[in-house]
């Protein structure tokens, strides 16, 4: 039997996500470690007895992280179709979310739920401390997923990954979230913005009005990488050639 290194206790706080992250980091997906610590405190903050939900899971990065960062007595839904039609959906992602939560040992944390999230959220009846939006990222879908904050509870976090950085993502931001009364932004580690469900402030409003420039500068990047045009995203801090900015 091979000697499996074991997720580490969350009450270990900084040192134990360290651990985490060098397990974590070699799964496929989009997280940086910024973000990882962003999920890590979030999930931690989630009081005994309450929810998280992920839109997303994919290979289960953030997946991994949220699952070992909350209390034993919170619960996990992690929402995945695994479907081929879907960008980043495919059976060898399913088989690598199982495979790479069992090398954690955090498999027994996580509820997976093999399908859309719009029809999950069509039978969702529990209240959510933690909602994290890393599903589809055009506009409708994006706006779909938004209905989940119905079941948010008053005071609850939402998380929002490729915000100001996919343009289907940021533009439901600007044009949906920014008017509504429902999400305050509290910031972001890159693309993961963080909100609260409280009234915004005109400080909050101001601040997501003020990721503008580093959204037109996350498309200029997009748009250099396809043309084949790296010194220029270099130019841009865009050291990576190998993704989009996330
Ligand atoms: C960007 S990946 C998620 C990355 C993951 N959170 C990570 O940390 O690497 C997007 C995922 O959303 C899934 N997806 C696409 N449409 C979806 C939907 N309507 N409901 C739930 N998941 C969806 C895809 O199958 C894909 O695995």
């Amino acid at each position: 039997m091979p000697n499996v290194p074991s997720a580490p206790d969350p009450a270990s706080g900084a040192a134990a996500l360290e651990e985490l992250w060098r397990l974590v980091e070699p799964f496929g997906g989009w997280l940086t470690r910024d973000q990882a610590g962003r999920l890590w405190e979030a999930a931690a903050a989630v009081p005994n007895g309450g929810r998280i939900v992920e839109i997303g899971s994919h290979q289960a990065k953030s997946t991994a992280i949220l699952a070992a960062a909350m209390s034993s007595g919170v619960g996990l839904t992690a929402i995945d179709p695994f479907d081929p039609a879907f960008e980043a959906g495919h059976d060898q992602a399913r088989t690598a979310f199982e495979n790479n939560l069992r090398t954690v040992r955090l498999r027994d944390r996580v509820d997976l739920v093999m399908a859309l999230s719009q029809d999950v959220l069509h039978g969702w009846d529990q209240p959510i401390d933690l909602l994290y939006i890393d599903g589809a990222h055009d506009p409708t879908s994006v706006r779909r997923d938004l209905g989940w904050l119905d079941h948010v509870r008053p005071g609850g976090q939402v998380l929002v990954h490729d915000s100001f950085s996919s343009v289907g993502v940021t533009v439901v931001l600007y044009g949906r979230v920014l008017p509504d009364r429902r999400l305050r932004y509290t910031g972001r580690s890159g693309s993961l913005a963080a909100f609260r469900c409280a009234s915004p402030t005109a400080a909050s409003r101001l601040a997501m009005l003020a990721q503008l420039p580093w959204f037109i500068r996350n498309v200029v990047v997009k748009v250099a990488r396809r043309l084949h045009l790296m010194p220029v995203a270099r130019l841009l801090g865009h050291t990576d050639p190998r993704y989009d900015p996330f």
